[in-house]
């Protein structure tokens, strides 16, 4: 048996390969972690280092998830790559018991470290874990286009991106009700981005860097990339329409969204709504 027989692992390889072929992760661009349940965790260990490599210190802290598993993409690694050489591109790491150091305990077998945006997978990872009571499982961050390409045109406020992706596919107030996070543009990889993007995943679940990308969370796999591919999809409808150079006619209206909210059973943010 080897470790990329174990489930687990070939679910995230999978998400790794359908990222690339959605042209979402250029060079290394985009990185993946899954919180590892206790029974995953016990599946792994036989794969484990036997002697675990250093600590090293997050810059962050997370004492909710003291002792977790992770499944993490390394730095410097491409999707694309991923199904070929997992060992090479993944890694396990272990969180020590204060929640603010990490060591890897499997993986990247050529060297490295695990993704330069650890630090705000973990911070998220903790606020979503806080806020779900313990059902997020999963982060993923990647550099979708056109979500991208709106933070060019609209204003950076959580209110005009939630409004513009709701309207753009009847889909969205369902998916995602509670709207979308912005960060405005910052340095990516450090400590100061990761707070910034985990307040703002004590609100939602998914969160847009200017400039950059769009993280997502989720309890598992499927839920995870449907949220990314659905604001995605939205964002590039829009795009679209823009693109038609007549401006925005009509769009689904304020009681539309009312409508589809309850109509699905959901909540949808009403301090967004008109
Ligand atoms: P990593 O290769 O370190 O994961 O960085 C890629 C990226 O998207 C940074 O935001
Ligand atoms: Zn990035």
């Amino acid at each position: 048996m080897k470790i990329t027989d174990v489930p687990v692992v070939q679910r995230f390889i999978r998400f790794c390969e359908d990222g690339w072929n959605q042209g979402w992760h250029e060079r290394n661009g985009g990185n993946l972690t899954y919180r590892l349940t206790q029974a995953e965790t016990d599946a792994l260990r036989p794969f484990f280092d036997r002697v675990p490599r250093p600590w090293t210190d997050m810059g962050v802290q997370g004492t909710n998830l003291a002792g977790a598993y992770f499944l993490a993409t390394g730095s410097g690694k491409y999707f694309r790559n991923v199904p070929l050489d997992a060992a090479d591109c993944l890694c396990v790491v272990e969180i020590d018991s204060t929640g603010s150091r990490y060591r890897v305990v499997w993986g990247l077998v050529n060297g490295g470290r695990p993704t330069s945006e650890f630090p705000s997978h973990f911070m998220n990872h903790s606020v979503r874990a806080r806020a779900t009571q313990g059902e997020c499982r999963v982060i993923y961050h990647a550099h979708p286009a056109n979500i991208t390409a709106l933070t060019f045109v609209l204003p950076l406020t959580d209110r005009d991106f939630s409004r513009a992706l709701w309207k753009s596919e009847t889909e969205c107030p369902v998916v995602f009700p509670g709207g979308v996070g912005v960060v405005e543009w910052m340095v990516p990889g450090g400590a100061e981005i990761a707070l910034a993007t985990s307040k703002k995943m004590e609100e939602y679940d998914a969160v847009v860097w200017a400039h950059h990308g769009l993280f997502a969370s989720g309890p598992d796999f499927d839920t995870t990339f449907g949220l990314m591919h659905t604001i995605e999809k939205a964002a590039q409808i829009y795009v679209l329409a823009l693109g038609c150079g007549q401006g925005i006619r009509q769009t689904i209206p304020d009681d539309g969204l009312r409508a589809i909210a309850r109509e699905f059973g959901v909540t949808i943010r009403e301090a967004f709504l008109d």
